[in-house]
């Protein structure tokens, strides 16, 4: 397989062939989604929930999201690598988005970056692209913003809201943005924002008319055990399998079964463990 470019993915969106996105956190996780490749391999900032056990992504800080892209990237061969800078980041101005861009880039070895944020970001992203840094924009629920949002809500369910939402992906479209996530909104509007616009988009929570979907690593594989949102789908019973697993090494140290004194463990030379005694 080629390294997916973002030249690829503009032809997956015209060709109507469905973008797949997954999160990874690790070299493992990541080494998963280059074995069957997906399009693009997203090191989310949901690492603060699922991988860190943070109550909310907004404690994530740039180094502690650095250090997970870097296994990130050693894992990763053909999928584009992504990911998100954290909250606070580029919170203070275009200057700041760039300086913490580089950063990941250059530290992180990303290739692009993704931001939450309606119109009130297009010169952040204008600043990135313009200086050759590819951003990916999310818009709809926006969890960087769950406390002054007062929780994490579907958005766009009004006419206003659904309205605004399209207004900014447009603006963000072109501000140079090539892709665009939209995160829980109704079916019909994330397939009318991707008709809409000419990037693909990327859905989660937004039903299937949008260029793509991309899930959380633990969602996907049934690992997390904390909320299951609405647009969650397990694919896999990981935590299941873990627990059993799990279970079975505690009885079997316990129980004495394991190890196995031949089949698990190392003899001596022929003959010596006699000259040893
Ligand atoms: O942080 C994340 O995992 C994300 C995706 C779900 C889009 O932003
Ligand atoms: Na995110």
């Amino acid at each position: 397989a080629k390294k997916t470019t973002i030249a690829h993915l503009a032809e997956l969106r015209a060709s109507r062939i469905p973008i797949t996105v997954l999160t990874a956190y690790d070299f493992p996780t990541a080494r998963a989604c280059s074995a069957h490749p997906v399009d693009i391999t997203l090191v989310g900032d949901s690492l603060a929930q699922v991988c860190l056990g943070y109550t909310s992504t907004t404690r994530l800080t740039l180094d502690e999201m650095l250090h997970h892209c870097r296994a990130v990237a050693r894992g990763t061969t053909t999928p584009c690598l992504i990911a998100d800078m954290p909250f606070g980041t580029y919170a203070a101005g275009p200057r700041d988005a760039v300086l913490a861009a580089v950063r990941m880039i250059q530290e992180g070895q990303v290739e692009a970056v993704k931001l939450e944020g309606g119109e009130e970001i297009v010169p952040h992203v204008n600043a990135l692209t313009q200086m050759g840094i590819p951003v990916m924009a999310h818009i709809g629920l926006l969890p960087q913003r769950h406390t002054s949002l007062s929780g994490y809500r579907v958005q766009g369910r009004t006419v206003e809201s659904a309205r605004s939402l399209v207004r900014a992906a447009l603006a963000l479209q072109d501000a140079g943005a090539f892709s665009i996530v939209l995160e829980a909104m109704p079916s019909p509007l994330g397939a009318y924002i991707t008709e809409q616009v000419n990037i693909p988009t990327i859905g989660i929570g937004a039903g299937p008319g949008t260029s793509g979907q991309v899930l959380v690593w633990d969602d996907m594989v049934g690992t997390w055990g904390g909320h299951k949102a609405k647009f969650v789908r397990h694919f896999g019973d990981v935590r299941k399998e873990v627990a059993r697993g799990v279970a079975a090494y505690v009885d079997a140290v316990r129980d004495g079964s394991f190890p196995h004194p031949e089949r698990e463990g190392y003899a001596m030379d022929h003959g010596e463990w006699e000259n040893f005694l």
